[in-house]
């Protein structure tokens, strides 16, 4: 029977699009060993979904005035698809709202409850007497009792990763009001993790090929001492607690969380038509398990799960590895959604190719410390590795080869270089082998990228250019050779670079996909004879300068809110006007605007507007005009001016969480990449979000369609 592997991956909530943080954290390197695992002939079940219970989820609703339902709907939908345009190979990616989950949980929550290992008691809990409501996890924020950090909330602190009770909080105060609740007591159900301490310190044991930060991070927690947890919330909604007299309170997010592990793969298993498959990953001792998350899911991974499975079923398998990995950071800070620093992964994919980010993320991996995403160091190793490296052995073979023979030559005779070149092939194989069975992602990649080196040092080492010449067959061992080194690139970059990797095999000539071939017999299989078309780049060169980033590319823009003062006809142009405007402070000055056809000079003179007051003073049709008013235009004769309410001239115009500094003088060049339009309340937007000054939300003078770009 084929060695079984199951793969779990922390579940993402469904509060917010992913960023590359969630990416390189763990469903990069998942997806990366799963690949691997398949294409080394083992049965992989990879299951995962989104976490759309508990505060994270009824917080945002509650920001944006709506219900739950609609935003874990809105964002599963946008996680789903974006996990399959990443190229994670999921066998399921499911979510915890679904029926089969909610037995599952119930399930299990009753047997614990009929074992022993779930208890009532009255606590005392947060109440805000302002909102009218208990107060919990994310609902409350204090200080940290064991880091002092003051954005604790009321199950964990992010800074320090420890688990809190919300009593343990100091300062607490209502993330809602603001206030400071007072205590009440309620009634929750426990879990006795304190059952299991000596259990899971024998089961550590033998876990010696943990990551170090891993183990010593489980053993000192369970130094510590486990305390058992409630596992209710006074919320409504969440998996309903089974058990009578808890009809207004739900399960504890994270405890529904977890179990979506085993509930995913029951799911998959009906779905495959065979409802009792998923018993040979979990019952059967030879399949193991490996679950892959950042580093603040490490306690509910190697304590909780561990302790749950081990309380409701002895015959379920427990982890076997918990690659947990570090924090990928933004020029040093943490991804953070509600700090706004962050790289969405939706606007991301629409402007790179997949396998160029893979590949960063993948050599940046924050495998053993924080790594950065740097967009320079982005594009440097995209231009000189993936391109200059890889992407060019590869071209550079098939391209001469396509000119000078057509096809893949034959091999002759070999010479040491040949003979050192063919070991170099079966050594880089069996260390990018190693490297992901052994969770270095990294260290597997370099190998892969040293063999391409190799490639084109071999390429330039026998000048197969001056060979054609005097010596074809020479020449066609050499290429040959080349192609051997790019059908064993292809192969072993398939777990990081899954599309190119396929492209390359259908340009060797195979028929099926590169996904359904084994890993060892992949590197005997050269086509002789297979015809080469005329091969296209595999990769792009990027320029830093075609994707400033967008925040930056705003961030440049000195917008002002400006009284127009006196209007002019153009004395050159006729449908242009000359506008005399008040930006307080900074004084009195003449632009150029095309607005005749749209406004009369009634209808515009004494309105507020905005304007670019930085950009270089351009001179139209013989008049200097300093500025440049933004309007919305609809692309079908329809334009606008903004309107930004009774704000005073001079007024900054800003975006919530991107902090200005302007340039002293702004290119046009660099004002177009700013892509701002009138979103569906007709506000002013960039890049989402809203325009505003200190007086309120910019918006379209006339109605215009949603969409409409402003310029
Ligand atoms: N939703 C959690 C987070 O984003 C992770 C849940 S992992 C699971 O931090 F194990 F609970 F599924
Ligand atoms: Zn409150």
């Amino acid at each position: 029977m084929k060695e079984k592997i199951y793969i779990g991956v922390a579940w993402p909530y469904a509060n917010g699009s992913l960023h590359l943080g969630h990416i390189a954290g763990c469903y990069l390197p998942a997806d990366i060993f799963a690949r691997f695992c398949r294409m080394q002939g083992k049965d992989v079940l990879m299951v995962s979904g989104s976490d759309e219970h508990g505060t994270p989820i009824t917080i945002t609703a509650e920001n944006e005035k709506t219900t739950p339902q609609t935003i874990v709907d809105r964002y599963n939908k946008e996680h789903t698809e974006n996990m399959k345009k990443m190229g994670i190979s999921f066998d399921l990616f499911t979510r915890t709202t679904t029926d089969n989950h909610a037995e599952v949980v119930q399930d299990i929550f009753l047997t614990l409850y009929k074992n022993k290992y779930i208890y009532n008691k009255s606590v005392d809990a947060f109440y805000c007497n302002n909102c009218k409501k208990y107060l919990p996890d994310r609902y409350i924020e204090g200080i940290c009792p064991y880091c002092e950090s003051e954005k604790a909330r009321g199950d964990q602190c992010d800074e320090c990763g420890k688990l809190l009770d919300p009593q343990d909080l100091q300062e607490v105060k209502c993330k809602i009001c603001g206030g400071t609740p007072e205590i009440k007591t309620s009634e929750h159900l426990f879990f006795t993790l304190s059952k299991f301490q000596k259990k899971l310190l024998d089961w550590i044991k033998n876990k010696n090929h943990w990551k170090p930060s891993v183990f010593k991070f489980t053993e000192n927690w369970l130094k510590d001492g486990l305390k058992d947890r409630a596992i209710t919330r006074d919320i409504n909604w969440g998996v309903k607690v089974p058990i009578d007299g808890f009809e207004d309170k739900r399960i504890y997010v994270w405890f529904d969380a977890v179990i979506g592990y085993l509930s995913a793969s029951k799911e998959w298993s009906k779905r495959q038509g065979q409802p009792d498959k998923w018993e040979e990953w979990w019952k059967n001792t030879d399949s193991k398990h490996y679950y892959f998350l950042a580093k603040d899911n490490i306690p509910f991974h190697t304590l909780i799960w561990p302790s749950i499975i081990m309380g409701y079923r002895k015959e379920l398998n427990l982890p076997y590895d918990i690659p947990a990995n570090e924090y990928l950071r933004l020029k040093g800070e943490q991804f953070s959604k509600s700090r706004g620093t962050a790289v969405w992964v939706p606007d991301i994919l629409e402007k790179f190719d997949v396998d160029a980010i893979r590949y960063y993320l993948s050599i940046n991996m924050p495998e053993n410390k924080d790594t950065n995403w740097m967009w320079d160091d982005f594009v440097a190793k995209n231009n000189d590795e993936l391109v200059g490296t890889y992407g060019n052995f590869v071209h550079r073979v098939i391209t001469f080869t396509h000119k000078n023979f057509g096809e893949i030559p034959k091999l002759g005779a070999l010479d040491d270089l040949d003979n050192k070149a063919i070991k170099k092939i079966e050594e880089a194989s069996r260390e990018v082998a190693t490297s992901i069975e052994n969770c270095s992602f990294k260290q597997g990649l370099r190998a892969a990228m040293n063999l391409a080196q190799f490639g084109n040092f071999y390429f330039d080492q026998k000048q197969p250019w001056n060979l054609v010449k005097n010596d074809k067959e020479a020449c066609a061992t050499v290429l040959h050779i080349c192609f051997k080194i790019v059908n064993a690139l292809a192969v072993i970059m398939t777990p990081y670079l899954p599309y190119s990797s396929d492209r390359i095999w259908s340009i060797l000539g195979h028929k099926d996909t590169i996904h359904n071939v084994n890993w060892d017999l992949a590197f005997e299989e050269l086509k002789v004879g297979s015809i080469l078309e005329k091969p296209m780049p595999l990769f792009k060169k990027l320029d830093l300068n075609d994707f400033a980033s967008g925040e930056d590319a705003f961030s440049k823009l000195d917008l002002r809110v400006a009284k127009i003062l006196d209007v002019k006809d153009h004395p050159n142009a006729g449908t242009l006007y000359l506008l005399l405007i008040d930006l307080g402070k900074l004084g009195k000055r003449v632009i150029v605007a095309g607005m005749k056809p749209h406004y009369s000079r009634d209808e515009i003179k004494g309105k507020s507007i905005v304007i670019v007051t930085n950009l270089k003073p351009a001179t139209i049709r013989g008049v200097k005009s300093n500025g440049m008013l933004l309007a919305a235009d609809n692309g079908k004769g329809v334009c606008s001016l903004l309107n930004p309410g009774d704000s005073s001239p001079g007024s900054k115009v800003y975006i919530e969480g991107v902090t200005t500094e302007p340039d002293k003088v702004l290119e046009f060049e660099d004002f177009k990449k700013v892509n701002m339009m009138i979103d569906d309340k007709q506000k002013a937007t960039y890049d989402g979000k809203v325009l505003k000054t200190e007086k309120g939300d910019i918006s379209s003078d006339k109605k215009i369609e949603k969409g409409a770009k402003i310029l």
